[in-house]
C-alpha cells in the first residue's frame, strides 16, 4: 500500500468513513477505481465531519446588531441618473466590465432534464435561458462598442452538457467572449453522517452552492484571465432571471462614484411576508438575511415615508470590483446544510432510490461573503424591468410567470422605440 493510501485509510477510520474503504477495495473497473481514489484523496473529512455535526446542533440565537441598509432607488435618482450612467458607461466602453453567470445549480424545483440554462421558457422564439442572457450581452456589446467577456460557472455534474449545448448553438455567435469554469463540490452524507456512493459508482458529491463562485473564480484562474483582459468590475448573477440586466452603467457608475467594491440590485418586497432574503447590515457590514432569520416585527417595520425598513430583496444580481472577488475568494465561507433526496448505492451494492429527503448537501451562500466588503451600495430597481426568475415548475416564479414578465417588458420596450 502506498503512503497516500495509508494516510487515506487512517483518515477514513478517524472520521468513521471506513465503508468507503471497503467499497474502494471491491471496485474492479480500474478507471473507476482511479477516480474514486482521487476523490478519497481530495475530500476534507474533518470539514465534512464538522458540517454533519452542525446539522444536529440547535441554531443559536444570533446577538448580532442588525440595521437597515441605505439604498438608492433607480427611479428616483433624478438628475443623478445621467451622472452615474455616464461614469458607468465610460468604464464599460473602456472594457472594464465582465459578466459571470452562475449555472452550476441543480434546478431541482424546476425539474428540467438538463442544465437549467438550457431550459426553454416557452417564448415564441423558443430561446433558452442562456440565449436570453446572451442576447443582453450582445446588445450591450454593440451599444458600447466593446467585447464584454462572459464567464459561465458550471458544476461537475452539468459541465459537459452545458458546453455541448453551447457548441450545438454555435455559442449564439458570442463564442470568442465565452469562458467556462467549474465550481467546487462537496460529498453528500446520509443521516448517520456517512458519505454516500452515487449511482455512477463514484462518491456522491454536489456543487458547493453559489457562494463557491468566488473561490472557483480564483482557483480556476478566471480572475487572472479577467485581469489580462483589463477587467476591473465583475457582474455576478444567476442563470434563471431572464430579465437580468447584466450590463448596467447606472449600477456601475454608482459603485465607482461611491468608492465601494460591491454593489447589489434589489426590488422592494411585494409584501412584508414575501419569502425572500433582504439586504441589511449586520454588525455594520453589508449582508443578506433570509426571511426565516427576520422576525415578523422587523419584517413589518417602516420608515417615516412608509417604506419597509427591511424591504430590499436580494436578486442575486451583484457587481464587484475584482479586488473584492480576490478577497472573497480567499476567505472561508460558512456552509449551510440542505436535506435533499439522493439516490445512492448501499453497502450491499443495491441502488436505493430516494422518495423523500434522506441526505445532507452542504452549500455556501454568495451573500455570506458580503461581510468581507467594507460597504456596498444597493440599487433598487423595478421588478417588472429586471426580475423574472424561473424557480418552480408551476405557480410563482415559474416559466409561465417569467414568460409573461419577459413579454410585457419587451413589448413595452418595442412600443417605446416605435
Ligand atoms: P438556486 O438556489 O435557486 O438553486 O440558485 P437552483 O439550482 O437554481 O434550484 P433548486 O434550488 O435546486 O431548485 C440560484 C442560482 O445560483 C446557481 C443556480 O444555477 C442559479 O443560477 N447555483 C446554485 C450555482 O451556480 N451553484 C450552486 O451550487 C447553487
Amino acid at each position: 500500500m502506498d503512503d497516500d493510501m495509508i494516510e487515506i485509510e487512517s483518515k477514513l477510520k478517524k472520521y468513521n468513513q471506513e465503508h468507503l474503504l471497503e467499497y474502494y477495495k471491491k471496485i474492479k473497473d480500474e478507471e473507476k477505481k482511479k477516480k474514486v481514489y482521487k476523490q478519497l484523496q481530495n475530500i476534507d473529512y474533518k470539514l465534512i465531519d464538522n458540517l454533519y455535526k452542525n446539522t444536529k446542533k440547535e441554531i443559536k440565537e444570533d446577538s448580532a446588531k442588525i440595521e437597515p441598509i441605505e439604498y438608492w432607488d433607480k427611479e428616483r435618482l433624478g438628475s443623478k441618473y445621467d451622472f452615474y450612467e455616464e461614469i458607468g458607461e465610460k468604464a464599460i466602453r473602456e472594457g472594464k466590465l465582465a459578466a459571470v453567470t452562475m449555472a452550476g445549480g441543480q434546478g431541482t424545483r424546476l425539474g428540467h432534464n438538463g442544465p437549467k440554462g438550457t431550459f426553454d421558457i416557452g417564448l415564441d422564439s423558443h430561446k433558452s435561458l442562456f440565449e436570453l442572457l446572451c442576447d443582453g450581452l450582445k446588445e450591450a456589446s454593440k451599444k458600447y462598442d466593446v467585447d464584454i467577456p462572459w464567464f459561465i460557472m458550471t458544476s461537475r455534474e452539468n459541465n459537459e452538457q452545458t458546453v455541448e449545448f453551447f457548441e450545438k448553438n454555435k455559442y449564439f455567435g458570442y463564442g470568442k467572449n465565452i469562458y467556462f469554469f467549474i465550481q467546487g463540490q462537496l460529498p453528500m452524507v446520509d443521516t448517520e453522517g456517512k458519505i454516500l456512493i452515487g449511482e455512477n459508482g463514484l462518491i456522491k458529491e454536489a456543487a458547493d452552492g453559489h457562494g463557491g463562485v468566488y473561490e472557483s473564480l480564483v482557483k480556476s484562474k478566471m480572475v487572472d484571465k479577467m485581469k489580462e483582459l483589463g477587467v476591473e468590475w465583475v457582474f455576478i448573477g444567476g442563470v434563471d432571471n431572464c430579465l437580468a440586466k447584466m450590463v448596467d452603467p447606472v449600477l456601475m457608475g454608482l459603485a465607482i462614484y461611491k468608492g465601494v467594491t460591491g454593489a447589489g440590485k434589489s426590488v422592494v418586497k411585494s409584501s412584508p411576508q414575501e419569502k425572500v432574503g433582504v439586504f441589511c447590515k449586520k454588525n455594520g457590514k453589508p449582508t443578506v438575511m433570509e426571511y426565516s432569520e427576520i422576525t415578523t416585527e422587523m419584517a413589518e417595520q417602516r420608515d417615516e415615508s412608509g417604506e419597509l425598513l427591511y424591504g430590499e430583496s436580494h436578486l442575486l444580481c451583484n457587481l464587484f470590483n475584482i479586488s473584492a472577488i480576490e478577497r472573497m475568494g480567499n476567505s472561508t465561507l460558512p456552509y449551510h446544510s440542505a436535506f435533499k433526496k439522493a439516490t445512492y448505492i448501499d453497502k450491499d451494492g443495491n441502488k436505493v432510490v430516494a422518495t423523500s429527503p434522506n441526505a445532507y448537501k452542504f452549500e455556501a451562500f454568495l451573500f455570506d461573503a458580503f461581510g468581507e466588503l467594507d460597504d456596498m451600495v444597493v440599487l433598487r430597481v423595478k421588478r417588472e424591468e429586471e426580475f423574472a426568475p424561473v424557480k418552480n415548475a408551476t405557480g410563482v416564479d415559474s416559466p409561465e410567470t417569467a414568460r409573461e414578465l419577459y413579454n410585457n417588458f419587451h413589448n413595452k420596450l418595442s412600443h417605446k422605440h416605435k
